[in-house]
């Protein structure tokens, strides 16, 4: 008798140990078993394990036409003191000056970590030319797109932003899976983003280090792109490359909701029309909706991997024509020959990034960890 007591005791020790949660994953950093409330991916980053953080390698420059080139080098991504750091370089270190406007580079590597991750926008292969050099940044962009992926959640990353010129930095999630089509009908979670420039004002407004902010991306296709009703900043004067700060998200089957160190910087909670209404898009009636036989958050009910990186300015708009910063942007966003104009400009920027000081970690974007909990 005593031991059937026991034996139901244990049993029910083991039942109220995991209560099966909403959130689902996969990838083979994955945990079997999902628990509610259990962390269920996590880096402090002791040491760099690429098992769990696969290095893009490529010149596409983010569909931006941003200026760096991304790939796996312990100059440009490495842990220390238990942080992640992503610290720019310049591709001229590597090839020399001369190389960026008469030199060939394919990045294609034979072996299975070095294949180039990313061929659009002539992402593996480019030929520099005077007029439209070679990336002249290198740089690192990290994933978990094979080792962890999951659908609803907690995550939080407690990290410091970069200060320098132009540097962009980002902390996101893609779909792993596209299941509502290609970018953006399958949305994108940007957790934050920043600018490194100390001072930089648009309309009088500093949008450098004291800004940072948190994008939705969805809609049926690239020129239809509800993020402006999903879009939200928080300022903060001492600026956000001072400090580590804690960069949240919850995410349920009902809600997306990002905060910065427990407070709130928005939310967006759609109703039954779900992401159509609110992106706006059904007023137009000849357009299918993708995520018609998804959920209410579709394209945001699938799961997603996180990203960090840290990019150099493009031309998307992201660094406005018509800033004012200490030295004048150095391209315009329409320019054809918009990475030649930024290199020309070197000598305002790069002393702006001190990367002859303390391993250039002022101009690195940091993290101290990645967390992410069921629901
Ligand atoms: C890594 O980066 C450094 C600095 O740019 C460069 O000198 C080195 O050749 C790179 N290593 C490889 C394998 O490309």
């Amino acid at each position: 008798m005593w031991s059937s007591v026991l034996g139901a005791l244990a049993l029910a020790t083991i039942a109220s140990a995991c209560t099966p949660s909403v959130t689902t994953v996969s990838g083979t950093h994955a945990p079997v078993t999902v628990c509610s409330g259990a962390m269920i991916f996590a880096d402090d980053f002791e040491e760099f394990d690429l098992e769990k953080w696969q290095h893009e390698n490529t010149l596409a420059g983010g569909g931006n036409w941003e200026f760096q080139y991304y790939s796996n080098n312990r100059t440009n991504s490495f842990t220390h003191s238990g942080r992640l750091f992503i610290r720019p370089s310049l591709t001229s270190d590597q090839f020399g000056t001369n190389f960026l406007s008469s030199g060939h580079l394919n990045i294609e590597g034979g072996a299975p970590a070095d294949r180039c991750t990313n061929p659009q926008w002539w992402g593996c292969e480019r030929t520099g030319t005077p007029s439209n050099i070679l990336n002249p940044i290198k740089s690192a962009r990290i994933r978990t797109v094979n080792s962890f992926s999951f659908r609803y959640g907690r995550v939080e990353v407690r990290a410091k932003m970069p200060a320098g010129d132009w540097l962009w930095p980002a902390i996101w999630l893609m779909p792993a899976y596209n299941s509502y089509g290609t970018w953006p009908a399958s949305g994108e979670i940007d957790l934050v983003e920043s600018r490194g420039n100390r001072n930089m004002f648009h309309n009088g407004v500093h949008i450098g280090t004291q800004e940072a902010g948190s994008t939705l991306h969805y809609g049926p296709y690239p020129e239809l792109n509800g993020w402006e009703r999903a879009h939200w900043i928080r300022r903060n004067p001492s600026g956000y490359d001072r400090d580590f700060h804690r960069y949240q998200l919850e995410w349920t089957p009902d809600f997306l909701r990002f905060s910065i160190d427990d407070v709130e910087i928005g939310r967006v909670a759609p109703g039954n029309g779900g992401f159509w209404e609110h992106g706006g898009f059904n007023s137009n009636p000849n357009i299918l909706n993708p995520w018609r036989y998804g959920s209410k958050m579709a394209p945001f009910d699938q799961k997603f991997y996180l990203i960090i990186n840290l990019a150099v300015g493009g031309t998307n708009g992201f660094f406005p024509d018509g800033v004012s910063n200490p030295s004048p942007k150095p391209w315009w966003n329409g320019s054809p020959t918009a990475a030649t104009d930024f290199w020309n400009g070197q000598s305002a920027w790069l002393r702006t990034w001190t990367l002859d000081v303390n391993d250039g970690q002022d101009a690195s974007l940091q993290v101290d960890y990645v967390r992410v909990w069921a629901l």
